[in-house]
């Protein structure tokens, strides 16, 4: 049975009108022009038609689905809109406020002072040279001129992490790696972490140390003193007293431990130092006669402590932003 067309075109126009979500509309879409829909039902009776109607007849279903199909496309679009604009409406988003700023992080204040004792060693014609953290007791130790049951393997409060392995006490292993591998005259720091069973106001069971190697032909121990003020003086930005007191390590001959006064009026020791020990060339094959040098090994969060007056060494590393972060 054919309809009539003009009413079902109104029909499925106020329909069309009326649709109030996308969705909606979709459903009419299928009701009208669906495989099933009245308007394809309408297509369907074509074949059967008198030959005289059908193009008659054909004409005007063509007619009624494309106006449905226009007015499908319009109410879509303009639904569309709306919903974008309800959206922007109603939605909780603040578009002009300002983004979230991510914090960024900062360079550690041990890490951006040997950044900065490097550059003047660099500029001082050092190279700069590293080695293990974990050392057995040849370089830490024999190899120093510290042989088994000397006290002053004592003194180091080693942490030991096997028979001969240990977490090194000192950078002055890499004096013997460095003078291993490029011989002599060298010229050489190695800065570094190092380890010691030593915890108090100044003392922390890791801490930092820069090495200095110098051997070449006749140097002598106003070389080393010029070096340490030089370096002093840089990196303080200022002239600053320094005591030299007699010491002993095994390793150098004459030593001295080297203070520096504190703002409170203390001393506080930053470095030991020494002319290289014979006997510490002579283990590596090399002619103590030809060759002297001086070696050094400071403490680098005693410097900062003297340079920002920080009392209590172990601040460095308990990570509290709001005291590392005053180093930016
Ligand atoms: C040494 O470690 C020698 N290797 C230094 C040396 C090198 C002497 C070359 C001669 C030639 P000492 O144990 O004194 O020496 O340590 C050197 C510096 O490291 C000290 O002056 C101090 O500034 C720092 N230091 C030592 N122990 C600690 C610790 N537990 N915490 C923080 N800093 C420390
Ligand atoms: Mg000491």
């Amino acid at each position: 049975m054919t309809v009539i067309l003009s009413d079902l075109l109104i029909t499925a126009l106020n329909e069309i009108k009326d649709s109030k979500t996308l969705a909606g509309l979709d459903d009419i879409r299928v009701h009208y022009l669906g495989k099933k829909g009245k308007i394809t039902a309408q297509l369907k009776l074509l074949g059967s038609m008198d030959p005289i109607e059908k193009p008659i007849f054909g004409q005007e279903i063509n007619t009624t689905k494309k106006r449905v199909e226009d007015e499908l496309q319009l109410k879509k679009a303009e639904l569309k809109k709306s919903t974008i604009a309800k959206n922007i409406e109603t939605s909780s988003i603040d578009v002009t406020l300002p983004g979230r700023a991510y914090l960024s992080g900062s360079i550690h204040p041990i890490t951006a002072t040997l950044m900065e004792i490097e550059s003047i060693f660099l500029s001082a014609g050092f190279m700069i040279k590293d080695g293990p953290e974990i050392e057995n007791e040849y370089y830490n130790f024999s190899a120093l001129n510290i042989p088994e049951n000397h006290p002053a393997r004592a003194m180091h409060d080693t942490f030991y992490v096997g028979s001969d392995l240990l977490l090194r006490t000192h950078t002055s292993p890499v004096q013997i790696r460095s003078m291993e591998k490029e011989g002599v005259p060298i010229k050489v720091i190695a800065p570094g972490k190092v380890y010691r069973r030593d915890s108090d106001l100044t003392h922390i069971p890791m801490f930092h140390q820069v090495e200095g190697l110098v051997i070449d032909q006749g140097i002598n121990f106003s070389h080393l003193k010029g070096i340490l003020h030089g370096f002093i003086n840089c990196f303080f930005e200022k002239e600053l007293e320094l005591r030299f007191r007699p010491s002993y390590f095994p390793f150098t001959e004459p030593s001295a431990e080297v203070d520096i006064l504190s703002e409170d009026g203390k001393w506080l020791e930053i470095l030991g130092c020494g002319m290289v020990h014979p006997k510490v060339l002579e283990n590596l094959d090399l002619d103590s006669e030809i060759y002297t040098g001086y070696a050094f090994g400071m403490g680098v969060e005693r410097l900062v402590m003297l340079k920002y007056d920080i009392k209590d060494i172990r601040v460095f590393y308990e990570n509290d932003l709001n005291f590392i972060s005053q180093f930016n």
